[in-house]
């Protein structure tokens, strides 16, 4: 298992473009399950949650191909319906085959998904929403046993605004008999990068981007030739680090809009962001002033960008205050940072982050995929070496974030442990 080492106290200078979106990528490929033929993607990034969805589709009978940033997938030869307990436990969003198996197969055998590092994260809405098209879903032995002849439009209510609910009832809806309307649904750019994707393949969709989007069902839909949007979560992660270390980093391919709430927060805390041609400019400040965030669903600030910003307010002029609402188990890199000399004291789904003068290096290890991130961007700022462990969860969503780094003069190794 590889561990990352990390010398900290360099200042980041540089230019540096992002890499297609994790979490855009994933339903994409799913998408692929609803029409046969071949489909063709670029801009997907090389992660190990990307070679998880390979391997599940292949199980399903899709023939696979890729090269750098090109995925073709072949959905012709489908002719399995499962999704194992083995990957769906390595990586959750492998539900989002469910959606589509049901609307092109009629039936999909997915196992529920169990507890998470960072949540309950129930797929309870999935199954409402899919329910409530007509599906008939039974738990057999750990599964999801899911039936429908024909998928009929409904409108569905969604008691939270789910991601992954919404990705999978869009999909569904999309061949479905009638039109679909959710209500309450997921508002965050990787829905709008599916609802793009799907009106490509010839899907009917309105309303992608607020919380209620209506899908007009049509019986076929044609292949998919799409690029992957930029990853947002990897740009605020680098936006952070140059803030962090007095930086001046070019951010390039990035979609800033994106990112208005981070932006904001980061400017309230010093940094100085420009928007260049194709780019963002983010130089860090000499002292970081304190500032308190609270995640929320998309325009909210996002929750995959908490671990991070806890790292840049751990070195804060005073204190400020971190509140975590959309999972309840979001905190496990506290005790981590507290390792590198980080005053935080966590309170429910409160943090208080007293920052201090200097952070010193450490082992440290990573719990999930941003903690991870966390780490790293700790381990950049602490004094002497910080070695984090575990990092096969960088792996699963940072395409080459070492490299990257390293490239804008971080002091930063992998090595094999
Ligand atoms: C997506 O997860 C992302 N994953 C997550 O990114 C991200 O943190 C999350 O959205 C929130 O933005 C992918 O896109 C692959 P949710 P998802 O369903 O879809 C509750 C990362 O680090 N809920 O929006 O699983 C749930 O428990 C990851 O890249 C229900 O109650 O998240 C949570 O509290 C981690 N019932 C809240 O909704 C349901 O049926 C939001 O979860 C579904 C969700």
């Amino acid at each position: 298992m590889d561990k990352i080492i990390i010398h900290g106290g360099k200042q980041l200078k540089g230019s540096i473009r992002v890499s297609g979106a994790k979490n855009a990528a994933l339903p994409l490929i799913c998408a692929a399950l609803l029409a046969p033929g071949p489909h063709r993607f670029s801009n997907v990034p090389s992660l190990r949650d990307i070679d998880t969805i390979e391997k599940l589709l292949a199980s399903l009978g899709a023939k696979t191909h890729r090269r750098d940033d090109l995925f073709e997938i072949d959905t012709t030869t489908v002719d399995q319906f499962e999704a194992p307990y083995d990957m769906v436990r390595t990586m959750r969003a492998s539900v989002l085959v469910l959606g589509p198996l049901l609307a092109r197969f009629g039936r999909a055998r997915v196992s529920l998904p169990g507890g998470c590092a960072i949540g309950a994260r129930p797929i309870n809405l999935h199954i409402k929403g899919l329910e409530a098209m007509g599906a008939e879903i039974e738990l057999d032995h750990g599964y999801l046993n899911a039936r429908a002849k024909k998928l009929k439009g409904a409108r569905i209510h969604l008691d939270v605004p789910t991601v992954g609910g919404t990705e999978n009832l869009m999909m569904a809806a999309a061949l479905a008999e009638g039109k679909t309307v959710l209500e309450n649904a997921a508002c965050e750019p990787e829905i709008v990068d599916l609802a793009r994707a799907l009106k490509s393949m010839g899907a009917h969709i309105e309303g992608e981007g607020t919380d209620t989007i209506a899908i007009d069902g049509v019986p076929s839909l044609g292949t998919l030739d799409y690029q992957v949007m930029p990853d947002r979560i990897e740009a605020g992660t680098l936006m952070v680090a140059a803030t962090m270390n007095q930086g001046d980093v070019r951010i390039a391919g990035m979609i800033s809009a994106d990112l208005d709430a981070l932006i904001a927060k980061l400017r309230q805390a010093g940094a100085e962001i420009t928007m260049e041609e194709g780019a963002v400019r983010v130089r860090g400040p000499r002292r970081i002033e304190a500032v308190n965030i609270i995640t929320r669903p998309h325009p909210g600030f996002p929750t995959d960008m908490q671990a991070q910003f806890m790292a840049l307010m751990t070195l804060a002029k005073g204190a400020s205050v971190i509140t975590e609402n959309v999972f309840e188990n979001r905190f496990m890199h506290v005790c981590e940072m507290q390792r590198l000399g980080a005053d935080i004291t966590i309170d429910g789904n409160t943090a208080i982050v007293k920052g201090v003068r200097k952070l010193l290096g450490a082992p440290v290890m990573a719990t999930d995929l941003r903690a991870s991130a966390s780490l790293v961007l700790c381990g950049l700022a602490a004094e002497n070496t910080t070695e984090v462990k575990r990092i096969y969860h960088l792996d699963r969503g940072y395409e080459r974030l070492e490299e990257k780094l390293r490239h804008l003069g971080a002091d930063i190794l992998r090595i094999p442990e």
